[in-house]
This record gives C-alpha cells, sequence and structure tokens, in this order.
C-alpha cells in the first residue's frame, strides 16, 4: 500500500492556523488594536463595513515599520516584542507569538502602509491570501494602516460561521470598548459603515473613559474600588448596589493593563455584593487587577483572552473582598438612613 501521509502545503497550514487566532472580524480588530498599541500609538481609528466582512482599516500614529520589517511582519512567526520563551514570563506588550498579521494575511485581501520615524519614505505592502502580490513605496506620516478586505474569502468553511452582520458588528464594538477602557490615555475612534460609533479623545483616568465611552448614566452610578493584599492589587469601578438589574450589565478585567475574560473571577466578584443586591441582579464591573508578571500566564488560548494564575483561589478571594470593601460604606450609609441599622434588606 502506497504511503497516505503527507505533510500539508504550507499556504494551507497557515489557513488552518490563522482559524485559531482570527475567529470572526472582532478578532482581526482586536489583533490590530493591540498591534497599534504594543507601536506605541496614542489614536487609533478603526474603520469597519458590514459588521467587519468588507472591510477592516486601523490605523495608528504609533512608531511604523521600516520596509524590512513591514515585509518582514507577515512571516509566521516573526516578531519583535520576545527573542525567547523566558520572555514570555510578565511579558509587557499585548502580541507575543508573531502570529496575527500573517494569519490575518493569509485568510484576506491584506495591504498595510507604515512609515518609521527618519525614513525618507513609507512602504505599501500588498497580500493576497498569504501571497505578496507588491511591495511600494509610499509617502505618508509616521505610523501604520492595515486594511483587511474580504475576510475568510478563501476559507469558506470559516465564513459559514459568521453571525449576522448586527452580530457581528456588536463583537467589535465589544473588541474596541474592552481595550479603549483597559488604555484610556489612548484616543480610539470606531466608524462603522461610515457612522462614527465611538469617538473617545485621550483621558486621564479609567472614570473619565467610562464616562466619554458609556455615557454618564453607566458612569454615574458607580462607586470605585481600590485593594491591595500583598502584592495584588484591584482597582476600578463597580456599580452601586441599587442600580443593579438582572439584565444589560457589563462586566470588564483586566490584567495588567490587559483584556481577558474569566467567568470564575466575575463570579467572585459578584460574590462581595452578596446580602446587598437581589438575587438574580448582574451588577456592572469594572476591575482592574496588577500582579506581578510571574504570577500569571497570557499564553494559554490563541485568543489571548484567558489568563492562568499562580494563585488563583487568591485572586478569587481578593476580587470579592474587593467588591465588598468597595460597597460595605454605602451599605453602612443606607443603614443609618433607613434606620435598619442592618443594611438593606429585600
Ligand atoms: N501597527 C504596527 N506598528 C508597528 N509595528 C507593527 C504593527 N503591527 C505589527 N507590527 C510589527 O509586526 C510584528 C508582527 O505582528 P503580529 O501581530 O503578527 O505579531 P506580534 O504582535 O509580535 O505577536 P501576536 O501574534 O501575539 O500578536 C510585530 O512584532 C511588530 O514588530
Ligand atoms: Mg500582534
Amino acid at each position: 500500500m502506497s504511503s497516505r501521509i503527507a505533510i500539508l502545503a504550507d499556504s494551507v497550514a497557515d489557513q488552518i492556523a490563522a482559524g485559531e487566532v482570527v475567529e470572526r472580524p472582532a478578532s482581526v480588530v482586536k489583533e490590530l488594536i493591540e498591534n497599534a498599541l504594543d507601536a506605541g500609538a496614542s489614536k487609533i481609528v478603526v474603520e469597519v463595513e458590514s459588521g467587519g466582512r468588507s472591510l477592516i482599516r486601523v490605523s495608528d500614529d504609533g512608531s511604523g515599520m521600516a520596509r524590512a520589517d513591514a515585509v518582514m511582519c507577515i512571516e509566521r512567526h516573526a516578531t519583535s516584542k520576545i527573542t525567547d520563551v523566558s520572555d514570555l514570563i510578565g511579558v509587557g506588550s499585548y502580541g507575543f507569538r508573531g502570529e496575527a498579521l500573517p494569519a490575518i494575511a493569509s485568510i484576506a485581501k491584506f495591504e498595510l502602509e507604515t512609515a518609521a520615524d527618519g525614513d525618507h519614505e513609507g512602504t505599501r505592502l500588498v497580500v493576497n491570501g498569504g501571497r505578496v502580490d507588491s511591495v511600494e513605496p509610499v509617502a505618508r506620516q509616521i505610523g501604520t494602516t492595515v486594511v483587511v478586505k474580504r475576510l475568510f474569502y478563501n476559507t469558506p468553511a470559516r465564513r459559514k460561521f459568521l453571525k449576522s452582520k448586527a452580530a457581528e458588528s456588536r463583537a467589535v464594538v465589544e473588541a474596541v470598548n474592552a481595550v479603549a477602557l483597559a488604555r484610556p490615555r489612548v484616543a480610539f475612534k470606531l466608524i462603522m459603515d461610515e457612522r462614527g460609533v465611538v469617538d473617545v479623545p485621550a483621558s486621564r483616568s479609567m472614570e473619565e473613559r467610562i464616562d466619554s465611552l458609556l455615557g454618564p448614566d453607566v458612569a454615574g452610578g458607580l462607586i470605585a474600588v481600590q485593594y491591595a493584599e500583598g502584592e495584588v492589587k484591584i482597582s476600578g469601578y463597580i456599580q452601586r448596589p441599587a442600580e443593579a438589574r438582572p439584565s444589560g450589565r457589563k462586566a470588564y478585567l483586566f490584567v495588567n493593563g490587559r483584556p481577558f475574560r474569566d467567568s470564575f473571577l466575575v463570579r467572585a466578584a459578584e460574590a462581595g455584593y452578596r446580602g446587598a443586591v437581589a438575587p438574580g441582579d448582574r451588577p456592572s464591573l469594572f476591575l482592574a487587577l496588577e500582579v506581578p508578571g510571574d504570577q500569571i500566564d497570557v499564553n494559554v488560548h490563541p485568543s489571548k483572552l484567558a489568563v492562568r494564575f499562580r494563585d488563583r483561589f487568591l485572586i478569587e478571594r481578593c476580587f470579592e473582598e474587593a467588591v465588598r470593601n468597595a460597597i460595605n460604606p454605602i451599605q453602612s450609609a443606607t443603614a443609618i438612613t433607613t434606620g435598619t441599622g442592618k443594611g438593606r434588606s429585600f
């Protein structure tokens, strides 16, 4: 019998690997914004058409790339952010794999324009389905613009899993919101189908950013959280118990400036509200955790949205305590004004 096993062509392997990094348009938006932030951008503009299926454009005023780097950046495992696996301990940049741009470029029509400080001309690179079509000089200011058209055009199986334009658009807004909350000092703009959806100037604090991003209705109903236990620090804002509702809440967690998802930590924070909100009410949370870099592992999942903690129980306990301490003064004040002496009861 002849052999049946063969090594996949690079282009096929790249498209399969891309499936892990790029699940939907919002993943592209997240990766491109993170690259812009890693490049030190102070202003990031995101434009999206048809929920990101037909067009995603992310422009930044960051450091840009010299021509050799611009050509290199779409190679798999090409990164300027780490050189050794030990660099992953306490990694300060959002990126570290050198996977995002090659993944995106292999499953879309991809264009990149960039110029770095000191370059006498910029570079324009056009890639189709992972194949470089052209590299040309271009006149532009320092920074980078990436355009991603017809996402998944050559991976029909992926395209089929896309949700409605409205659902994909919502996911894009969420991706922008999460990172905009993580980095209040950076200005963000999101334009969807030529309509401005987000336009927030550089802010001084998370509080100011919540106000400009989500409006005074959300910002006005929050209380501040400040908590420290040993090397663990938690700061941010949580919804006043009286404002909590069963639906429509927002829960954003950040660790060392990185948005992440963790239903256990959300639950731990909710446990801090025990007795203060009616069962079923889900308060909004904007909580930023700071821990020494060696206490976390961010290299858990290709989406980089999951984080592993060295001492998860400690972190869960801190979330619960941080919330309980923050709402305690309010509870006592309510108890005094209502004269029950026992806090609010339901
Ligand atoms: N907007 C940008 N401005 C300047 N340099 C950029 C920009 N985007 C990408 N680069 C450069 O291209 C490299 C490759 O980017 P890519 O996103 O593929 O990988 P990464 O960010 O290093 O890691 P990850 O795959 O985890 O995102 C980066 O390491 C960086 O040097
Ligand atoms: Mg990256």
